[in-house]
């Protein structure tokens, strides 16, 4: 057993987060193994799944995830969250304000959310979020917060294609961290903006998230699934939904779409 796979088991204990760890050396993917154990307990809520490395890792939009093992940190906690589903996108925003406060104490480095959820160092992307759902009629029946950080990743393990848009902690601060230390700090965050959530501040997580933000008021373009918006980024909506100023015509809301920030 590696020390991380060690440490992992033990790792932290929220009042909701943390009721259940479970390691894994290798999975295709800890959001769909995630789901897969998730469904078979009475109650999953909190159970984390973690995997030192994945065969299928899955990035938002239908990208993939590079996920090589002993560097890096993927992991996926489910939730119950009581919210319509309509309200279930201010999810994503809760961990990426939960990655970047962790990331922020921890390393010391200037991390930044890239709407909804990329987390940007110097302009580049250190860590990603996709959240995915089982849903009923009108609400969440379980739901999969998946978090990819590039910890100590050397900038050769990544794809020709992303490197320039890409980096790790390590990259970007000369320095190896440990995996387990990161992921109890997220944990934590993550337990604490959820709670948030869950007693119907969404006012304080949305607070977070704009203070952390490195999209609103600046010159973007939105490639979006009805086409591209391009325009300033004027805020974001009680739902977390972007809302973009085009230079002529109305405010534009974005719930899903890749930003690029043209000016800032
Ligand atoms: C993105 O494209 O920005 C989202 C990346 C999410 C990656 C994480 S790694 C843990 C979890 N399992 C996956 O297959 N994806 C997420």
């Amino acid at each position: 057993m590696t020390k991380f796979a060690e440490k992992a088991g033990s790792i932290f204990k929220g009042g909701i987060i943390g009721r259940e760890i479970i390691f894994f050396e290798s999975v295709p993917s800890t959001n769909d193994k995630a789901f897969e154990i998730g469904q078979q307990k009475e109650n999953p809520e909190g159970i984390v799944v973690i995997a030192d490395s994945q065969t299928c890792g899955k990035g938002r939009l239908g990208r993939r995830w590079i996920s090589p093992p002993g560097v890096n940190l993927y992991f996926t906690v489910l939730l119950k969250p009581p919210f319509p589903l309509k309200e279930s996108f201010i999810l994503a925003l809760a961990a990426a304000v939960a990655a970047t406060t962790a990331i922020r104490k921890y390393t010391g480095l200037d991390a930044r959310i890239k709407w909804p959820n990329d987390i940007l160092i110097n302009n580049r992307k250190s860590c990603g979020i996709l959240t995915e759902m089982k849903s009923g009629k009108d609400r969440i029946n379980l739901m999969a917060v998946g978090i990819g950080v590039n910890v100590n990743m050397l900038p050769d393990a990544f794809t020709d294609d992303i490197k320039p848009f890409t980096t790790s902690l390590k990259i970007e601060s000369g320095l190896s961290f440990e995996r387990d230390k990161l992921l109890r700090e997220i944990l934590a965050e993550l337990e604490k903006a959820y709670k948030n959530l869950l007693t119907g501040n969404k006012r304080a997580l949305i607070n977070d998230w704009l203070r952390l933000n490195c999209t609103i008021g600046n010159e973007i373009s939105v490639q979006s699934r009805t086409g591209i918006i391009s325009g300033i980024a004027a805020g974001i909506n009680d739902n977390g939904e972007l809302l973009v100023r085009p230079s002529s015509g109305e405010i534009e809301r974005v719930s899903a779409g890749d930003v690029t920030i043209l000016k800032n």
